[in-house]
């Protein structure tokens, strides 16, 4: 079976779909066979990877609709070997859709995603909604990035609330990939206090080394590509390559 990352946090802006896209792009340029699945109706990550949705086209939104619906037919092609995209359906209103949440773990548990992946990448909307609860039932790992702000304490004391009610129902097997400072500039005083404080109330372990603030990355999704290929020598690009290496022995595993 594939492994499922899911990539939360409920505060909006703290670079979720910059890391999902990024990372993603990152583990199949290692070779792994990884399918970004995203599952905000902002539908970013297909701008991220130069993906045109045309009116019509499937979405991974479609599950929520109909539970016979296929993840694996509505992925598509990215101009990265090795990475296909599921994508948004930005016509998806974010309350609607059955309350259930076992139906992307279902439409995940498909073979034919067994057979054509190793890893799935699940963005997820800055929410605290069945979209949120889907995405954490249905994964291994979630990884949580955050802007080292003041603010950013809360939403994540929230998140790791949601976190443990899934880990102690629908999802025992859920376990936090890391904490990951994102638009991060080490010689801002802040930054080192919120990262120092997060390593404080949620464990030093968990905290991995972060995403620095580079520009490159902001204007390579304008420009609709990873930021790997789009300045392969930038510090956001050394930054994501760093992160996918450490990452990548745990996809891996058995
Ligand atoms: N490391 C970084 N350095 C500079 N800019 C960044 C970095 N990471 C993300 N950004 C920029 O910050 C903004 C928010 O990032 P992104 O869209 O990835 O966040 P998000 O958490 O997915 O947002 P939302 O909650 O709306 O889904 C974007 O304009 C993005 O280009
Ligand atoms: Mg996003």
């Amino acid at each position: 079976m594939a492994k499922i990352i899911a990539i939360s946090n409920r505060k909006g802006g703290t670079g979720k779909t910059t890391v999902a896209v990024n990372l993603a792009a990152e583990l199949a340029a290692l070779g792994r066979r990884v399918l970004l699945v995203d599952l905000d109706s902002q539908g970013h990550c297909a701008t991220g990877l130069g993906v045109q949705v045309d009116k019509g086209a499937p979405t991974a939104h479609d599950i929520f609709l109909d539970p016979r619906a296929n993840l694996n037919a509505a992925a598509r092609r990215t101009d990265d070997p090795n990475l296909a995209l599921v994508p948004a359906d930005q016509l998806f209103e974010h309350g609607s859709g059955p309350r259930d949440e076992r139906r992307l773990a279902l439409a995940l548990a498909h073979e034919d995603i067994a057979a054509d992946f190793d890893l799935v990448i699940l963005d997820t909307p800055p929410s605290l909604d069945h979209l949120l609860l889907n995405a954490l039932t249905a994964a291994h790992w979630v990884l949580v990035p955050y802007v080292p702000h003041q603010l950013s304490l809360e939403g994540m004391r929230q998140l790791m609330r949601v976190l443990f009610k899934v880990m102690s129902g629908a999802n025992p097997q859920l376990k936090i990939l890391g904490l990951l400072p994102t638009m991060a500039a080490e010689h801002i005083r802040q930054h080192r206090l919120v990262t120092g404080e997060v390593s404080r109330q949620f464990g030093a372990p968990r905290v991995l080394a972060g995403i620095r603030n580079d520009i490159r990355l902001a204007e390579a999704f304008g420009a609709g590509k990873p930021i790997r290929r789009y300045a392969p020598k930038c510090r956001g690009a050394e930054d994501f390559a760093a992160l996918a290496a450490t990452l990548a022995p745990l996809v891996d595993e058995r």
